[in-house]
């Protein structure tokens, strides 16, 4: 019986040359398996593609529900961001993908999975750690790593074998799921080049934005969006909801130079509305409902959790721990952040919750304050202490008026007799 292979398929022309390579190579089987992460695309072309180049079986499995509650919402409630500006979504989407791989491998009894990650990015570490990770006795193959072909060379092999590939010949590489659009190559390789506007699908270029600004007041529950304008809506109706309306707006560009985990610098560009102006309002509210100690804390944590996201280590047992800090956090974390976005622009014009810290008793600049100000000047005397006394002593520094209570070092012997 003949070897079998479970390949992560996209329809494009790396994957569909990788179901030839396979079987040809290892003269396998090869089973190959879509996602269905809300990325805008033809589930039926692609598994007549799969078949049209070879596959014995292909496997679609509608995964975006769980793409969100496992993936999509820990990261809003992490206010997930790599280097302070990409929504992961990418990188959330691998670690599915590569969960999904190893449950149809061991339902088929394959040996092997596979995938179309090249050897200069994010992904096929994504991939590869989380298959290993969750099944150590199953081989990944990396064609594209391995084979060294370059597109031209791809097309070449596409057409001797007989494989058909999509006429959409884009000018970049796109990958993309319902958290986000990752746009690549082309014209963006040169950091100095103006995105062209052919290369938005989500975002409405400002400029032809709606001439009247749009309100979005999103209701959060234990730190996750639930309502819209006071309707609640289903999870993944409500990301759909945000990304058209911010999108509509012009909203949702992301202009990043990226630290590859591999050391490379890349120029990525980014549409992702939902990503960001929920991030935004959520970050808006934990501002309102925790404290400056969790508030500072947090950040911290948010960074680590980001990078363990981003650099593949999602099966990481500090992931798992940092999930559960992020989670004792969000308790509180429930209320209304609402949106003013215009032309391009996005800003939080109001917010509120039960558990809000702000107490305008405390902060009102009209009569009836219920704040102490006399209490004012013991807190500052305390409050200063140390940095008024060593204010005083960094003075002293600089004048040479402390010298003289130490005594002078002697210079060191042992150095001189080693250099002997
Ligand atoms: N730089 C992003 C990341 O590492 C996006 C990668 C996009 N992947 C792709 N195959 N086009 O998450």
């Amino acid at each position: 019986m003949k070897e079998k292979i479970v390949l992560a398929y996209s329809g494009g022309l790396d994957t569909s040359v990788c179901v030839k390579w396979l079987e040809e190579k290892y003269n396998a089987e090869v089973i190959t398996l879509t996602l269905d992460l809300g990325q805008r695309d033809d589930f039926k072309e692609i598994a007549q593609r799969s078949k049209a180049t070879g596959a014995a079986k292909h496997y679609q499995v509608d995964a975006k529900e769980e793409f969100i509650s496992n993936y999509v919402q820990p990261s809003i409630r992490a206010n997930g961001m790599y280097e302070g500006k990409y929504p992961l979504a990418t990188a959330l989407g691998r670690p599915l993908i590569a969960e999904k791989l190893v449950e149809v491998a061991e339902k088929e009894g394959a040996t092997a999975v596979a995938h179309g990650c090249t050897g200069k990015g994010n992904d096929q570490v994504r991939m590869d750690v989380t298959v290993r990770s969750m099944n150590p006795s199953l081989k990944v193959i990396a064609p594209v790593r391995e084979w060294s072909m370059s597109r031209d060379q791809e097309l070449i092999y596409a057409k001797e074998h007989g494989i058909k590939i999509n006429p959409s010949n884009s000018i970049f590489s796109i990958d993309q799921n319902l958290w986000g659009r990752s746009i690549e190559s082309g014209p963006l390789e040169d950091p100095r080049t103006e995105p062209p506007n052919s290369a938005f699908e989500w975002v409405t270029p400002p400029e032809d934005a709606p001439d009247t600004a749009g309100y979005l007041e999103l209701g959060f529950v234990d730190g996750i969006p639930r309502t819209v304008n006071g309707v609640e809506k289903d999870d993944l109706e409500l990301i759909q909801y945000v990304n058209e309306f911010v999108g509509k707006h012009g909203v949702g560009i992301i202009d990043h130079i990226e630290d590859r985990l591999v050391g490379i610098k890349s120029r990525e560009v980014y549409e992702a509305p939902a990503g960001l102006a929920i991030t935004e309002a959520h970050r808006d509210l934990e501002q309102l409902v925790l404290t400056r100690h969790e508030l500072s804390f947090k950040a911290g944590v948010e960074r680590e959790w980001a990078w363990l996201v981003y650099s593949g280590l999602w099966m990481e047992p500090l992931r798992f721990a940092l999930d559960s800090f992020i989670r004792a956090t969000q308790r509180r974390a429930t209320g209304s952040v609402k949106l003013k976005l215009y032309k391009g622009g996005m800003r939080v014009v109001g917010r509120s919750s039960p558990n809000s810290l702000y107490n305008v008793k405390l902060s009102t600049f009209q009569s009836g304050s219920t704040f102490d100000q006399s209490s004012a000047v013991g807190f500052i005397e305390l409050w200063g202490l140390q940095s008024r006394i060593a204010a005083k002593k960094a003075e002293e520094v600089e004048a040479g008026t402390n010298a003289q209570e130490y005594p002078k070092r002697k210079p060191s012997q042992t150095l001189k007799q080693k250099s002997k």
